[in-house]
C-alpha cells in the first residue's frame, strides 16, 4: 500500500477531511486515548516555528509517542537545501541526507520548508517539500511551505465549526494586515480553502499589489462552488470588506510579484499600515459579532489592536489550541491506532 502524506488540504477528499474533523472533536472530548506508543515523529524546521513545534511535541506525548527535532541553526545544523548544489561552502550536510536517515528512524516526518528567497515563479513550486515527500517512505506532513499550511487550515476549519455552528453560506473574510516582514501566502490561501471546503462565502480583502497566486485564487473559487458556497469577491477596501462578515481571518503576506526582492516589496508595503483590524472596523461585521481569527504569532497593535485580540470576538487562543487537537487526529490517522477510552 502506498504511503499517505498531508501536504495540502485539497489532496485529501472532502469526506476524509470531514472524518478527520469528527475524529478531532472526539479526541478533544477525551474519548480517544493512546494509539502512538513506540511511534516516532521526526520534525524538521528550516525556519523557526514555536507553535507548530510545541503543538506536535505535545500531541505525540499525549498519545505515548516520541518526537525528534532538527532545527536549522541549532546544534550547528545548517543544511544545504538546493538539489545539485556543490557543497563547498558553510553547509556541512544536505537536507536530503538528513531526511533519508530520519526516514529510517521515524514513523512519520514533518517539515517546515519555509519560503525560499527566490522569485515567486520558483518559490511557488514548493520544491523542498515535494522532494522530501518523494524521498520518504514514511508519511510526510507539511508544517508550512511557501504555498500551504494544512495543519493550520484544519484548526481553522474546526474553530469555524465550533464558533459558528452551521457554517454553510456564512461569510468568511480573509483580510490582509500590514506586517514588518513579507510573509508567505500559505496561511491565507489554506484558510480560504478550508472555509471554502465548509461551503462558506469567501471574501479576500487586500491592497492592490497583494493579489494571491491566480491558481490559488481559482482553486479557492472552484472549491467553494463544489461545496455549494459562493466565491463572493476580491475587495481592496479594508472597511467595506468586513461588512456582514461572520468570521474575519487576519493575515499578512508579501506581494508575490516582488517575491525575492525584499527592499522593493518593503517600499510598496510601507504605505499600507492602515490595514489592521481595529475595534471600529469590527463593528461592521454581522451584528458586530464577527469571530476574529489569526494563526498566531500576531503583531499586537500592528495587525490587530489589543482591544480586539482581548475582546469577546477573539477566537485566536481557541484556534491555537485546536492546532494540538487536529494534529493528534492527523497523527492517529497516519501512523496510529484509534482506541476508545
Ligand atoms: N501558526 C503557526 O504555524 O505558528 P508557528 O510559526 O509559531 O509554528
Amino acid at each position: 500500500m502506498s504511503k499517505r502524506d498531508l501536504l495540502a488540504l485539497e489532496d485529501w477528499p472532502p469526506e476524509q477531511i470531514e472524518a478527520l474533523l469528527q475524529l478531532t472533536a472526539r479526541i478533544k472530548r477525551g474519548e480517544i486515548t493512546g494509539g502512538l506508543e513506540k511511534k516516532v515523529l521526526a520534525l524538521i524546521f528550516l525556519t523557526p516555528s514555536p507553535s507548530t513545534r510545541s503543538s506536535f511535541q505535545t500531541a505525540m506525548f499525549l498519545h505515548g509517542g516520541h518526537t525528534l527535532v532538527l532545527e536549522r541553526g541549532q546544534e550547528g545544523w545548517t543544511p544545504e537545501t538546493e538539489l545539485g548544489a556543490v557543497m563547498d561552502g558553510e553547509a556541512g550536510e544536505h537536507l536530503i541526507d538528513a531526511v533519508r536517515v530520519l526516514d529510517r528512524y521515524a514513523d512519520a516526518l514533518g517539515i517546515r520548508s519555509g519560503p525560499p528567497r527566490t522569485e515567486w515563479a520558483a518559490a511557488r513550486q514548493d520544491a523542498v517539500m515535494n522532494y522530501v515527500a518523494q524521498q520518504c517512505e514514511k508519511p510526510v506532513i507539511n508544517l508550512e511551505s511557501a504555498r500551504r499550511h494544512p495543519c493550520q487550515a484544519l484548526a481553522d476549519a474546526l474553530t469555524l465549526q465550533e464558533k459558528l455552528g452551521q457554517v454553510v453560506g456564512k461569510r468568511f473574510v480573509v483580510t490582509w494586515a500590514w506586517h514588518p516582514r513579507a510573509l508567505p501566502t500559505a496561511v491565507p490561501v489554506s484558510a480560504a480553502l478550508a472555509a471554502a471546503r465548509l461551503g462558506m462565502e469567501i471574501v479576500i480583502a487586500r491592497p492592490e499589489g497583494y493579489e494571491l497566486d491566480p491558481e490559488d485564487t481559482a482553486l479557492i473559487r472552484r472549491t467553494a462552488q463544489q461545496a455549494g458556497g459562493e466565491f463572493v469577491h476580491i475587495n481592496d477596501d479594508p472597511d467595506d470588506a468586513l461588512v456582514g462578515a461572520d468570521a474575519v481571518y487576519v493575515g499578512s503576506w508579501g506581494a508575490v510579484k516582488l517575491y525575492g526582492k525584499p527592499a522593493e516589496e518593503a517600499e510598496v508595503r510601507a504605505g499600507l499600515r492602515d490595514w489592521k483590524l481595529t475595534r471600529s472596523r469590527l463593528r461592521s461585521t454581522r451584528g458586530g459579532k464577527g469571530v476574529v481569527l489569526h494563526c498566531l504569532p500576531v503583531r499586537r497593535n500592528v495587525e490587530i489592536d489589543d482591544q480586539v485580540l482581548d475582546g469577546p470576538n477573539s477566537a485566536v487562543v481557541d484556534q491555537a489550541e485546536n492546532r494540538l487537537h487536529v494534529q493528534r487526529a492527523v497523527l492517529l490517522e497516519l501512523i496510529g491506532e484509534t482506541r476508545e477510552r
